[in-house]
């Protein structure tokens, strides 16, 4: 039987023909036209609130919308995806990170097997080495307790733990031997130096974050942190290469056969599955660091709460699914308003990294062209994704949202409550207005991209510069406070969102083919650089910038004799 392909079928074509009836619609008029707008399109769960009010459609579209979502089979991939068959079709495994925040209690069994024991007993494994470190007595090789533990890791081997640990750091416990986590991603060492040039070796921890233990850019800094550490304390009395690598290392990884080669302690490896995909994977082993920092309760809490959010993504009827929802406000702008990019704003600089990982799950998830049988799409998939904290972002980029050319779709991201339990009352009352303060912003903000000018009282004709045109489409996601279970419900959301519009899309946001064309050419490139040898095989400009390098290093040697 052959396909037809979503765009063909009576849904899409139902939203293309309403669509043209809906392009010169105004956020503006769709509100005046239908009191009780804001509580038609806001739903709650897990502790968050999703308003999508001001996003620029009418109770037709949303029915129409739904319809295409039915049409694609979505509970039935909602179903797939949860009970652990292989979505993930390119690389034939199933996509279980839902699986890792499964209560010791229940019970998955896929293909034969139980899963969630072996969640629990690596979540048990990660809970000891945490009370070792918390009670003082991971001891570095001269005998010293680990005070600093630099994460090693690039990708989701170190977006997922660098934005948790940032966005919880308030739920630090105040009673147990304090850690200072860091993170090492850059390839050129930079951030590594850095840290190597004020860090203490005997009191260094290094874990290496590598899914595949392959990557290089994991893989070069590991190296440099093995030499400094071996070089430092390798004349101390006592201490030998063996004793450095079994107290000074931890990996976290899907092979434990590469964690062996590199001489990780069998004891001190974090071990995780094959179907947890590298971005989705910090609710395991990979979100040490997150545990480090605000105890284990705290982790279990976080995976509590992204539960609660799998669970609503189960159970909750299409129409009320805030995963559901969100995915096709975003489907909607981008493949009937033709809106393709997309910017993530939170209101709480807790949420500094957020933007920054969600551009990893939403572009490296569904930055995709062709569907699952191998068709190219005809329709455009995941847009241009990128954000910033709010208020920095509002004395950098707004200008362009307000009145750039460019339509772009924004989520606002706000807890409603911060700093309440501050103890000093004066603190308290002048943090808490500047939290009223931020939120004024935030809510101000997507006030005026919806309404433009008509967001002042005196409205009347403006000149050119200064008219706001408004009609930005936009989301509201407010967290009751920002908690570990809120942020795990959060994240949940945003990962099953990434899941619903990849359903529509027909493509596999599980796989990441698109960045491994990139890592051999750079190896190849790389041998040349360094052999220079075989400099003819390239093309015309990347050997003019490599001969330019080789041209700056002979200078600088020149110099330096
Ligand atoms: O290069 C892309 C990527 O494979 C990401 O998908 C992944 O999160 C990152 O590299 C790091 O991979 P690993 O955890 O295997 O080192």
């Amino acid at each position: 039987m052959t396909h037809t392909s979503i765009d063909q079928r009576g849904a899409w074509r139902a939203l293309t023909a309403h669509a043209d009836a809906m392009r010169g619609a105004h956020l503006r008029d769709l509100f005046a036209g239908a009191p009780g707008r804001q509580a038609a399109y806001t739903r709650h769960a897990a502790g968050l609130t999703l308003d999508l009010s001001k996003q620029r459609w009418s109770d037709e579209t949303f029915g129409l919308l739904l319809d295409l979502a039915r049409e694609a089979g979505l509970p039935e991939a909602i179903r797939a995806l949860l009970e652990g068959e292989r979505v993930n079709v390119s690389e034939d495994r199933p996509a279980l990170h839902t699986a890792l925040r499964l209560p010791a209690e229940a019970s998955l069994v896929v293909e034969g097997e139980d899963l969630v024991p072996g969640v629990h007993a690596t979540l048990d494994h990660m809970a000891t080495m945490v009370e070792r470190f918390h009670a003082g007595q991971w001891r570095g090789a001269t005998g010293k307790a680990i005070r600093n533990v630099v994460n090693l890791g690039v990708g989701g081997s170190d977006l997922g733990p660098l934005m948790v640990t940032h966005a919880l750091a308030d739920y630090r416990p105040d009673d147990v031997h304090r850690i200072e986590v860091h993170f090492a991603s850059t390839m050129d060492g930079s951030q590594l130096a850095d840290y190597l040039a004020r860090l203490n070796p005997e009191t260094t921890l290094f874990v290496l974050s590598s899914k595949s233990f392959t990557t290089i850019d994991t893989l070069s800094n590991a190296r440099t942190a093995r030499d400094w550490l071996m070089s430092r304390l390798g004349q101390e009395e006592g201490v030998d290469d063996g004793l450095v690598m079994r107290q000074h290392f931890i990996g976290v990884s899907a092979s434990p056969e590469k964690m062996n080669d590199w001489g990780i302690a069998p004891d001190h490896q974090l071990e995780f599955w094959e179907w947890v995909g590298g971005r989705y994977s910090l609710w395991g082993g990979i979100g040490l660091p997150i545990a480090l920092v605000v105890g284990m309760d705290n982790f279990r809490e976080l995976l509590a709460g992204a539960h609660a959010m799998d669970r609503h993504f189960r159970e909750a009827a299409l129409a009320d699914n805030l995963p559901v929802l969100l995915a096709l406000a975003g489907i909607w702008n981008v493949n009937f308003l033709d809106i393709r990019a997309h910017s993530i704003l939170p209101y709480d600089g807790r949420l500094e990294y957020f933007a920054a990982y969600l551009e990893q799950l939403e572009m490296e998830s569904n930055g995709k062209s062709v569907t699952h049988d191998g068709r190219e799409v005809g329709y455009s998939t995941c847009p241009v994704l990128w954000g910033q904290l709010g208020p920095n972002a509002q004395h950098a980029f707004y200008q362009l949202l307000h009145q750039g050319t460019q339509a772009v779709e924004c989520d606002f991201i706000a807890p409603l409550v911060r700093y309440d339990d501050v103890t000093d009352e004066a603190t308290r009352d002048h943090l808490m207005s500047q939290h009223r303060l931020t939120l004024a912003n935030c809510f101000a903000q997507s006030r005026v991209l919806m309404l433009g000018d008509d967001a002042i009282d005196d409205a009347g004709p403006r000149p050119g510069h200064k008219r706001y045109r408004g009609n930005q489409p936009s989301s509201t996601v407010l967290l009751d406070r920002l908690t570990p279970a809120t942020l795990g419900a959060l994240i949940a959301l945003y990962e099953h969102k990434v899941f619903v519009q990849a359903t529509i899309w027909e493509i596999n946001p599980f796989d990441q083919w698109g960045v491994e064309l990139g890592k051999k050419i750079a190896g190849e490139t790389q041998r040349i650089l360094e052999s220079r040898q075989g400099l003819e095989a390239m093309d015309e400009s990347t050997r003019a910038l490599i001969e330019a390098v080789w041209a700056a290093e002979r200078a600088a040697e020149t110099d330096s004799r």
